[in-house]
């Protein structure tokens, strides 16, 4: 299995998670940057208003090409119960080169599921695996056992 880490990180969480990720699995990241502010107040409710009302944005242009590998790994903080802006649009502009997918997300809360059920829809593929973590746990360095669980849940089943 080749897999690419791909994520989009506002505030680092999501990047710490993606970045471990890719340790544990040794394989290639991708760090998504939107050329839209999201700093401060103010890009924090930019970034409400955008995924909520699921608007595409620009980004800056990307390093690895998702083809070349066999599973894509895309992660993204849950804004308003949905996806960041930047994974929206990474998603639209290059599902047709996934060939397969997993999702994590980092949140604030808890509820996780609709998100997942969109990113399904949007990739319009099955995850191999899902992972949710929350914000708090990721800042207190409690979720290696997790990532372990979900690294694990990525092994295709021999045939
Ligand atoms: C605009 C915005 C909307 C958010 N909406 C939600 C939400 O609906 N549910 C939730 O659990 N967390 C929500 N959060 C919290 C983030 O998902 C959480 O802080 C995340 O870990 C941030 O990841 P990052 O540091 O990689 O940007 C929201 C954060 C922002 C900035």
């Amino acid at each position: 299995m080749k897999p690419l880490v791909v994520f989009y990180s506002r505030t680092g969480v999501t990047k710490q998670v993606g970045e471990a990720l890719a340790q544990t699995l040794d394989c290639d990241s991708e760090e998504l940057l939107d050329k839209k502010k999201r700093s401060g107040p103010l890009g924090f409710a930019r970034s409400g208003r955008d995924a909520r009302g699921k608007k595409l944005t620009a980004l800056e242009e990307t390093k690895h090409d998702p083809a070349l590998y066999d599973l894509v790994i895309l992660g993204t903080p849950i804004w308003g119960g949905t996806l960041s802006s930047a994974m929206r649009t990474y998603i639209a502009n290059n599902k047709a080169k996934f060939k397969g997918v997993a999702f994590f997300c980092t949140q604030g809360g808890t509820k996780n599921q609709p998100l997942f059920n969109e990113m399904e829809a949007l990739c319009e593929q099955h995850p191999v695996n899902i992972l949710a973590l929350q914000q708090k746990e990721v800042k207190a360095g409690a979720y290696q056992e997790k990532i372990r669980h979900f690294v694990d849940g990525l092994q295709a089943p021999e045939v």
